[in-house]
């Protein structure tokens, strides 16, 4: 959850730690901090603890060259333990301060190595459970280990998952990271002047595309120009460096006020980048080559489980529904966390299919973990190739929307709708349950997508009104029915976690068995309702609500005059295909979370208490 960067070069580092800290602010921004190892080689260690300010006032706290040198780390903080303060802020230092650590993850067994680090004289300088590793290394640095030995000794006697970068005022040249199990991962990458560390490949980019990913029970040692791994055993690892796709200008915000307004509308590209290679629009065919299970195993499958959280679990919920009705297989989509505890029944006629935009979210990964173990084939859906989920899954599906930086997902969740889309296609055909024809139908109306979600776009000025009057609730209700319900989860979701207004979503036909007891003057209600099958349902819904005194925000198809008349809102999307139509509805509700965030003075970029990537449980 939190951002990491280290530098061993030429260069003053100072400047360059603030750059490559921009770069992984979105994993964690209650707190950023830097140490360096300055010319006489003591380490100078500068930090801010301000929530989302904090990197901004780093920057300006180290306007004027206070302190420079060549090597140094940093870090950008998503707080577990611990409040957001000076104190509790990265880098930590050890008690004598000759060695410096940033830290992701949690140390499970910490208060036993604290309870220990006390006894022996230690004294705390913060809550966290980081500060533990600041001490075991710099006791074994003091002991004459090289901090390499030091690192790899406080590993074995950690338990749970981290990532950790230090430096040493006896090495001024180096700097050394450390991954254990799978709280975010480090990669590394090097030019002849310098080489580099960081928790996203994004930071290393103004350096190289060249990098490397580190392994579980991995240790990394960088030096100018130079890439030294090891295992736990203090053994070298030789591994050939990967390009990496990533493109460092298409992570800037460019002419947007926020990554998420870029982001929501970069999504007529992210979908085509999702069918790119994959639909053929000419002949009308599907085709998914990255999902290579053979012939008569997708035959034999008889049940699909797709796994996931938040965001990712709605796509999910969406790609059940496509599942069940176009390949005719049951298929259910369950929140990671749950499906991990749970001892679920899956086996190798289960074809599991986890929807992960980062493939590090820490329960999704367990969820996996959890289906290799059982025998069941497996997919991924997923933006960051090269992650963790990547080397769980038998087969990995990008969904090629680009980097997502905003910490509300939104290209991504249509990104990996389309390729959901594409899988139930394929499935269905290669199961024989639809031909030719069906398949060139779907693939006519999904050439149509990019164009159908850049019209949705241009609603903004519409929902910019809307926006204005929500956000004078404080609570929202969000309805839909059938592949409307996960988009109506996903409006509350984004409405909660940008606006921090109270929103609920539920099934619309839930509401008589308890929710309309809330229903009042005080509490407005989002419906997601173009003209299907389940239309008329919803119309009873809008109307039941209006006679309790609510006020009804409706997204429905353009030109739906009896809508027009119930409502007192009406967003009007485009009429397209049914299974097009949750993407249609999805975008209102992106933007409507994204207007009312501004209009109650929120940053969007930068919601409380949350992260871009939970690498922890
Ligand atoms: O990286 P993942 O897709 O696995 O992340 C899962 C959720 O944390 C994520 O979808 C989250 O709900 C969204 N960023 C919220 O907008």
């Amino acid at each position: 959850m939190c951002g990491i960067f280290a530098y061993a070069g030429t260069e003053n580092v100072v400047p360059l730690l603030i750059e490559g800290l921009r770069s992984v602010e979105y994993r964690g921004y209650d707190s950023a901090g830097i140490s360096v190892i300055d010319e006489v080689g003591e380490i100078q260690t500068v930090k801010r603890g301000d929530h989302g300010a904090s990197l901004g006032n780093l920057a300006s706290a180290l306007d004027g060259d206070s302190i420079s040198g060549v090597v140094g780390i940093g870090h950008t903080r998503w707080a577990t333990h611990g409040g957001v303060n000076h104190q509790n802020s990265h880098p930590h230092a050890s008690s004598n301060g000759s060695v410096s650590i940033a830290h992701n993850g949690i140390i499970e067994n910490f208060l036993e190595l604290k309870d220990e680090l006390m006894d022996s004289g230690i004294v705390f300088q913060s809550e966290t459970d980081s500060e533990v590793l600041a001490h075991l290394i710099g006791n074994a640095v003091t002991s004459g280990r090289s901090l390499r030995e030091a690192v790899i000794g406080a590993a074995s006697r950690i338990k749970g998952n981290t990532a950790v970068v230090a430096v040493s005022a006896s090495e001024p040249d180096v700097a050394v990271g450390l991954r254990v199990g799978t709280a975010g991962g480090i990669v590394v990458g090097k030019n002849a002047d310098a080489a580099v560390m960081a928790s996203d490949v994004i930071a290393l980019l103004p350096y190289t595309s060249e990098v490397i990913y580190l392994e579980s029970g991995e240790i990394v040692e960088i030096e100018r120009g130079v890439i030294r791994l090891f295992d736990l055993e203090g053994s070298s690892i030789s591994r050939k460096p990967i390009v990496t796709s990533q493109n460092f200008e298409a992570a800037q915000k460019g002419n947007h006020p926020h990554f998420m307004s870029k982001e929501i509308a970069e999504q007529p590209d992210a979908i085509q980048g999702a069918m790119r290679g994959r639909a053929a629009f000419t002949k009308g065919t599907l085709s998914l080559p990255e999902f290579s299970l053979a012939q008569g195993q997708i035959k034999a499958i008889d049940r699909v489980v797709l796994t996931g959280m938040g965001t990712s679990l709605h796509a999910g919920m969406f790609g059940a529904l496509v599942i069940e009705s176009l390949a005719r297989i049951p298929a259910t989509a369950e929140n990671s966390s749950e499906l991990r505890y749970r001892n679920p029944l899956i086996g190798p006629n289960t074809l599991v299919i986890a929807v992960t935009q980062s493939g590090e979210t820490a329960d999704t990964l367990a969820a996996m973990e959890h289906a290799r173990n059982a025998g069941a084939p497996q997919a991924v859906v997923l933006e960051l190739e090269g992650s963790q989920a990547t080397r769980v899954a038998d087969f990995t599906l990008p969904i090629r929307a680009g980097q997502e930086i905003g910490v509300a997902s939104t290209k991504t969740m249509t990104a990996s709708m389309t390729t959901l889309l594409q899988l139930a296609v394929v499935l269905a055909e290669t199961r024989g349950v639809i031909g030719g024809e069906q398949v060139r139908n779907i693939v006519g109306s999904m050439a149509e997508l990019p164009s159908l979600i850049a019209t949705t776009l241009s609603l903004n000025g519409q929902i910019s009104e809307l926006a204005d009057r929500l956000s004078k609730f404080e609570d929202l209700l969000y309805l839909g029915r059938g592949a409307q319900l996960p988009i109506a989860l996903e409006g509350a979701l984004k409405m909660k976690e940008l606006a921090y207004i109270h929103a609920e979503g539920y099934p619309a036909g839930e509401m008589k068995h308890g929710v309309n007891a809330l229903l009042g003057p005080d509490i407005a209600t989002v419906v997601a309702t173009p003209r299907n099958d389940l239309y008329e349902k919803m119309l009873s819904n809008i109307s039941e609500v209006k006679a309790r005194g609510g006020e009804v925000a409706a997204i429905a198809t353009e030109g739906d005059d009896t809508v027009e008349r119930l409502a007192d809102h009406v967003i009007r999307v485009p009429d397209c295909p049914e299974l097009l139509q949750p993407f249609i509805t999805l975008v209102p509700m992106q933007l409507l979370a994204y207007r009312t965030a501004l209009a109650l003075g929120r940053d969007p970029d930068k919601p409380r208490n949350l992260a871009k990537t939970v690498t922890v449980e």
